[in-house]
């Protein structure tokens, strides 16, 4: 488990999928990035379970997924999960993050911290030097977001990115 200032962030596990449904299971989460995954705890699990054992490397990538919990408050209740996509066939080393958080806690830095150690990671632990990250472009919490982490929008051209919808804002930042 790590510890940052005020959160507890673990590798995401099967075992998460009932908190992580019920932290995640407001209609407002899905807004901007096509509606909820799943919709219940077993599709949940499923889903899990198969981020954890598909052969990604066989795509040139590594797939990195974190629960977030709140430390200090009772029962240190899940709030949300950070993941990331490593291409590891890149050089320079290149990541895609992205970042889903229940409406209950927004408003109080912590998308902010857990992303912030998140990039720390990236780059410290996996040998990351850029990370990207794509917004729908009416997701002004999420534009808010990766503008207090010192991320830029790129233009021209735009890399080859899994999570990259038509229309999608691109955002980049150097961490090493
Ligand atoms: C995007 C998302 C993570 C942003 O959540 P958030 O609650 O705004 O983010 P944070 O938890 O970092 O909170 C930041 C807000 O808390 C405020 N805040 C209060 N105390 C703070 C503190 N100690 N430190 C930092 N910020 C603090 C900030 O000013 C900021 O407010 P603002 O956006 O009005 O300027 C969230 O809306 C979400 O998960 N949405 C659904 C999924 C989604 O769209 N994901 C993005 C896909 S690209």
């Amino acid at each position: 488990m790590i510890r940052t200032r005020r959160l507890l962030i673990d590798p995401r596990a099967v075992e998460h999928a009932a908190a992580l449904c019920d932290a995640l299971g407001d209609e407002s989460v899905g807004r901007y990035i096509g509606g909820p995954e799943v919709t219940t705890v077993e599709a949940m699990a499923e889903q899990i379970e198969y981020v954890l054992t598909a052969p990604a490397h066989e795509r040139g990538q590594r797939w990195l997924n974190w629960v977030v919990r709140i430390a200090d408050v009772a029962d240190t209740p899940l709030i949300g999960r950070v993941e990331a996509t490593v291409h590891i066939d890149r050089t320079p080393l290149a990541a895609e993050f992205a970042y889903v958080f229940g409406p209950r806690w927004s408003g109080h830095g912590y998308a902010t911290e857990a992303t912030s150690w998140m990039l720390d990671e990236l780059r410290d632990a996996h040998a990351v030097a850029v990370a990207y990250a794509t917004v729908h472009p009416d997701n002004a919490a999420s534009v808010r977001l990766l503008d207090r982490l010192d991320f830029v929008i790129v233009t021209d051209p735009l890399p080859t990115l899994a999570s990259y919808d038509d229309g999608d804002l691109v955002f980049v930042k150097e961490l090493a």
